[in-house]
């Protein structure tokens, strides 16, 4: 397992509840990828990185669906899947490295939400997920694509000052989401017959500039606190509070355009 699932996994990485402080504006994504998708009868779906399991039962009912597969490494985020459990619907704890190279050409369609941006070496991975597909099957992928944006260029930033450095051990996350075209020219290769690639910008009109804290906490800062010793958690986070409100000023309400890569594909039959 690389680090950066090994980080994923402990207790102070995924919560459900901070990451569901933001949840219509992390759910709307989840919806507009599901718009992409062409509905057929009976589909064998999977959902990559389900988190929770409550928006994969929704996906399950909103595309009738014949059953679902919702996989996770986290055991944080699965803890309350079985709620979610229905005909149909049920939860692996797996990780998305290991479960691709188990299931190829396994189901009619391959989703996944704001997952594989914790998933590194797009290039080798994101074909084999495509393999997942049966052929003629579908894809619809959701990534973050805000790797310029201070909010999150600023955590590696403070991860590279002390104490936090020595206590990373020099770790800082690198961002594996490349650019639409780079994903659309990706799909090419593979062989993908019909293609939506798209990038949209999410407008989301926070409570002030300190809300984008609250904000990757549930996201992005995870990986850098479930890393950290605990008593250097509330140290870093504040540190990060500091230089953001620095940079971008303190302003009530906040706007944070927040761009995402949405991608849906159809496998030759
Ligand atoms: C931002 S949450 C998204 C959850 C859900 N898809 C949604 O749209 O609300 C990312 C999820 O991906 C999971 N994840 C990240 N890397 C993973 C991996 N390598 N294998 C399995 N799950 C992974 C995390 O545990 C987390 O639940």
């Amino acid at each position: 397992m690389m680090p950066e699932q090994e980080a994923q996994s402990t207790g102070r990485g995924w919560n459900p509840v901070q990451y569901d402080r933001f949840r219509d504006e992390r759910r709307q994504p989840f919806y507009d990828l599901t718009g992409l998708i062409q509905r057929e009868r009976g589909m064998h779906v999977v959902d990559l990185g389900c988190g929770t399991g409550e928006l994969t039962a929704w996906l399950h009912r909103e595309i009738g669906a014949a059953d679902t597969l919702g996989v996770d490494h986290s055991d944080a985020m699965l803890a309350d899947s079985a709620a979610f459990v229905g005909p149909g619907v049920r939860f692996e704890k797996a990780d998305i490295l290991d479960f691709v190279r188990a299931h190829r050409g396994a189901f009619d369609l391959v989703f996944s939400n704001a997952a594989l941006q914790w998933v590194t070496g797009h290039e080798t991975i994101i074909p084999k997920v495509l393999e997942l597909a049966k052929p003629g099957g579908q894809v619809a992928l959701q990534m973050p694509s805000n790797l310029n944006h201070t909010s999150h260029r600023l955590a590696a930033e403070i991860a590279g000052e002390e104490p936090f450095r020595t206590a990373l051990d020099g770790w800082v996350r690198h961002d594996p989401v490349q650019t639409a075209e780079w994903y659309a020219d990706l799909l090419h290769r593979a062989g993908l017959i019909e293609m939506r690639v798209r990038l949209e910008v999410y407008p989301h009109l926070l409570t002030s500039t300190r809300g984008i804290v609250e904000w990757v906490k549930g996201s992005l800062l995870t990986a850098y606190t479930s890393r950290l010793p605990a008593d250097l958690v509330e140290p870093f986070l504040k540190r990060y509070e500091q230089v953001l409100v620095e940079r971008l000023g303190y302003r009530e309400p906040f706007f944070y355009a927040f761009p995402r890569i949405l991608l849906w594909g159809r496998l030759l039959g």
